[in-house]
């Protein structure tokens, strides 16, 4: 249905001509390479090399409308705006285990052994370097292989080494963190401006966990940033503004993949049709590693509050006191090892309608957590190296048009983010058709019916 093709307005050649080309092969670098980040590589290779689909992926499969409904106009993304072909990405990252890429993709267990023998010699051929890792951040794992130095600051500088060596094979690169939830850390003096934190890198200050050594790390050396797990990470004043120095876009945190993509679908439907609701219990089991490092209460807590502040923020309770004041939000998760990555949310949601009736709404969500997580995370690195190559999106800092992919999005200081899933779709390509120069879609739609 495209018309891509067909001549465009000036405006519209000119902000696209603004945009810097995906010329080159992209470098995608991994702190974590457990099962989200093995997944995403094996699925890449697996798609590369036509024996599976790219399904989930916004960037490879969806579409995006251009101008009126009678236009019919509806390209792929990826033919709208230049992002860089899967055939140019090139993979590397750290772990504290030993072995390579396809040792942990075996591990993680969520690709079939068919597929992952189709695809060896490529997985074997990427090991991870040792990780910046300190057990205090992440009590349940040990590390087998681990960076040495005299203070944060030396480890920070050890990643921006690899990061150089890295930079000398590829063209451009982004960072996206898929390494273990971290305890839960409050933001603090060492985190309030960019000279506080390098101070605090060098007298090895507590609040400095090892993912935001990584983030200061690819920030220096001008790389966007993306945070998959609920860390505070690059969530602070001192990253903003290293993001915004730097021209090195930045966002997170805590892909939005099952049992949270579901509630942020849901609870905007209730809303819209002025529903009550009193209570929302919400209970897990996983068994992968995720779920394991997430039985530590101190890594839980960082969940926890992640997977907490959406429904809030959608039912605005403060607005609707009547329907909403009262609600009752709870979230466990609980880790159980037979299940491995194919996790079971559970969701039991206490609603009223007309004059107070109850009702109830029962969820079952039998998901794959890598299997949906995957996806995300490749759209989250093509559209980070967009940003990074477009003007009026580069030094922004947080990318909050991203907002789509995450359960607790980053937001500029006094706003809050928008956490309807339809709200952050419809922002996320109208920020597509902004940079390209075309008209915005409000979906007033009047004209259809004028005179
Ligand atoms: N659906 C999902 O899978 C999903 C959704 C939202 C968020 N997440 C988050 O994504 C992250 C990854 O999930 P996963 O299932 O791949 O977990 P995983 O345990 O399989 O992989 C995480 C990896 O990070 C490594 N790691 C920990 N600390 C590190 C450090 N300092 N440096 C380098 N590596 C380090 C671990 O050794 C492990 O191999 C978790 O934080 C998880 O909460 C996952």
């Amino acid at each position: 249905m495209s018309n891509l093709g067909a001549a465009k307005p000036a405006a519209a050649t000119q902000a696209a001509a603004s945009i810097k080309p995906a010329t080159g092969k992209l470098g995608i670098m991994i702190p974590g390479m457990g099962a989200v980040a093995t997944t995403l590589i094996a699925g890449v290779e697996a798609v590369r090399r036509g024996f599976a689909k790219p399904i989930g992926s916004l960037t490879q499969m969806g579409t995006i409308r251009l101008g009126k409904r009678t236009d019919a106009n509806s390209p792929l993304i990826r033919e709208f705006v230049p992002l860089a072909p899967l055939d140019d990405l090139v993979f590397t990252g750290w772990d504290i285990f030993g072995g390579n890429l396809y040792d942990a993709a075996k591990t993680a267990q969520v690709l079939e052994r068919d597929q992952l023998e189709q695809i060896r010699p490529f997985l074997e051929s990427i090991e991870p370097m040792p990780a910046a890792f300190n057990q205090h951040y992440v009590k349940r794992l040990t590390a087998k292989k681990q960076k040495t130095g005299k203070n944060k600051c030396d480890l920070a500088n050890q990643i921006r080494n690899d990061i150089a060596e890295f930079k000398s094979k590829t063209d451009r690169q982004v960072m996206i963190w898929t390494g273990s939830t971290e305890i839960f850390l409050e933001p603090s003096a060492v985190h309030q401006s960019l000279a506080a934190f390098e101070k605090g890198l060098v007298e090895d200050d507590p609040g400095i966990a090892p993912s935001q050594l990584y983030a200061w790390a690819a920030l220096k050396e001008g790389i966007p940033f993306i945070n998959g797990a609920p860390n505070l990470t690059v969530d602070i004043p001192a990253m903003n503004e290293l993001s915004r120095k730097m021209g090195a876009p930045i966002c997170g945190k805590d892909f939005k993949t099952g049992q949270t993509m579901i509630k942020s679908v849901l609870a905007p439907a209730f809303k819209t049709r002025m529903l009550g609701v009193s209570g929302w219990y919400s209970t897990n089991i996983l068994g992968n590693r995720d779920g394991e490092v997430l039985d530590d209460p101190e890594s839980f807590k960082t969940k926890e509050e992640s997977k907490l502040g959406l429904l809030e923020m959608i039912l605005q309770p403060e607005l609707h006191p009547d329907l909403y004041k009262d609600l009752y939000h709870k979230v466990r998760i609980n880790y159980y090892p037979p299940r491995g990555d194919n996790k079971e949310g559970w969701d039991n949601i206490d609603i009223f309608g007309w004059l107070g009736y109850p009702m109830q709404l029962k969820v079952d969500f039998l998901c794959r957590d890598s299997i949906l997580a995957a996806p995300l995370a490749l759209d989250l690195c093509l559209f980070m190296d967009l940003a990074a190559r477009t003007p009026g999106l580069r030094n922004l800092g947080i990318q909050e048009w991203l907002s789509f992919y995450f359960k607790a999005p980053d937001s500029a200081k006094g706003v809050y983010p928008e956490h309807d899933l339809f709200i952050q779709s419809m922002k996320l390509k109208n920020t597509l058709r902004h940079i390209m120069g075309e008209d915005l879609i409000t979906h007033l739609g009047l004209d259809y019916y004028g005179e």
